[in-house]
């Protein structure tokens, strides 16, 4: 299991509040937290230097957010969550941003709609850059200053800031992605960027042992709430992939009518299929050959590399394709935590079989911040994992990301599991 990276200091009981170890001073607790901030947020800016100012203001579907949204948002989470609240001396940069820049906290005021962010041609990007370096010294002062007594409350707010920024970071790429899928001229993010290479080596499944399990949050280090508690589950008998989905094997499913075979297929999956036109992934196109549109532009569909950009409804009509099934949330997990299985994190997130709802016990976190997970446990489906998008260090075997079934302009694929 790796740790997150940018956790300076350990976690007691999964929820509470961040404690710092005995053994790390008052200082170097500051230290170590300053250093923190200041890696996360140039990363942020690391990845939205690939992009011009075009580039950062274009909103290509109500469900991605232009770079400029990302990089003001993540500054006002800091700018409302940790500094109005803990530094009595705090200049808000401009009070109409918290309009512009918050998503969906409605306890913290009312805003811009979600669909219309790439409207929003100033404040310009100077300006987000202008805020960002404004909130930037406020927090490495509340850092400096923050009373002693104080200190690990307000270190834990800031250690849900930083976790937040890098899901963003994840949501950067995958929206500028989206949006150069649309231009027909095939824009470049980063030239010369290959994906990860997929673990080769024999395929087959691995076998969970049956019987209960426990899974979630084990109280080590970061988490966000919706990984709690701690609980038991009952494992059937069943046996995992030890590798992810191919696009060989997503090839043969579409050469036997994958996309026109209805038996295969959840009603509101194949209602998608007929209103989206679905005959491949996402981003793929078919010129001569099949190509995808990746992150270096437009490349030649490698089949021995895992399948990405597909929706749960495409995940689950290739497992019943497939005479399989995919694994429960539960059976990724205990089968990761194992090392039983290849390429659990780094390339794609995975679908799984489970509704994304709260484990047994779960209470979301109190005022606005519970507001970060808890109210999205409906309609949705967890994927494990991480994806190649995702900042090192931001992955964990208890995490769950969540998105809608039709959904497939993340890095998501699957694996599939099979009952004995
Ligand atoms: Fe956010």
């Amino acid at each position: 299991m790796s740790r997150p990276v940018i956790s300076p200091v350990s976690r007691g009981a999964a929820g509470r509040a961040a404690v710092a170890p005995k053994k790390q001073s008052a200082d170097q607790a500051r230290e170590a937290w300053g250093e923190a901030f200041r890696r996360v947020r140039a990363e942020t800016e690391e990845r939205a230097a690939h992009l011009s100012a075009e580039d950062q203001i274009v909103q290509s579907m109500a469900d991605a957010s232009p770079t400029k949204w990302h990089r003001g948002h993540v500054t006002w989470f800091f700018e409302q969550f940790l500094l109005m609240p803990n530094d009595p001396s705090y200049k808000i940069f401009d009070e109409r941003f918290s309009f512009l820049f918050n998503s969906y906290y409605v306890a913290a005021g009312p805003r811009h709609a979600r669909p219309q962010r790439g409207l929003i041609t100033r404040p310009n990007g100077g300006d987000v850059t202008s805020y960002r370096a404004h909130v930037d010294a406020a927090v490495e002062r509340l850092i400096a200053n923050v009373p002693a007594a104080d200190a690990e409350r307000v270190f834990s707010i800031l250690e849900i800031g930083l976790h937040h920024e890098q899901q963003h970071q994840e949501l950067l790429i995958t929206d500028i992605l989206h949006a150069f899928a649309q231009n027909p001229t095939d824009p470049v993010y980063e030239r010369g960027w290959k994906p990860p290479r997929a673990t080769q080596g024999p395929r087959g499944f691995v076998e969970v042992p049956a019987g209960i399990h426990a899974i979630g949050h084990d109280g080590e280090g970061f988490c966000f709430d919706n990984e709690t508690p701690w609980h038991d589950e009952l494992i059937p008998n069943v046996r995992i992939a030890r590798h992810l989905v191919s696009n060989a094997e997503w090839l043969e499913f579409i050469a036997a009518g994958g996309y026109s075979t209805p038996s295969l297929w959840l009603s509101d999956g194949w209602a998608a299929v007929q209103a989206e036109g679905w005959q491949a992934p996402g981003y793929w196109r078919q010129n001569d050959a099949w190509h995808v549109m990746t992150l270096a532009g437009l490349k030649p569909v490698d089949p021995a590399e895992p399948v990405l950009h597909v929706s749960y409804y495409e995940a689950e009509a290739f497992a019943r394709f497939a005479g399989k099934h995919l694994p429960s949330e539960a059976e990724w997990e205990v089968a990761a935590r194992a090392s039983a299985i290849a390429d659990a994190f780094g390339i794609a997130w995975q679908w799984t079989r489970s509704a994304y709802l709260p484990y047994p016990g779960y209470h979301a976190a109190e005022g606005a911040l519970g507001e970060y997970n808890g109210k999205f446990m409906v309609s949705q489906m967890v994927l494990r994992g991480s994806s190649l998008a995702t900042p090192a260090g931001h992955e964990r075997m208890s995490y769950r990301n969540f998105f809608y079934p039709p959904a497939r302009w993340q890095f998501s694929g699957l694996r599939l599991a099979e009952f004995v």
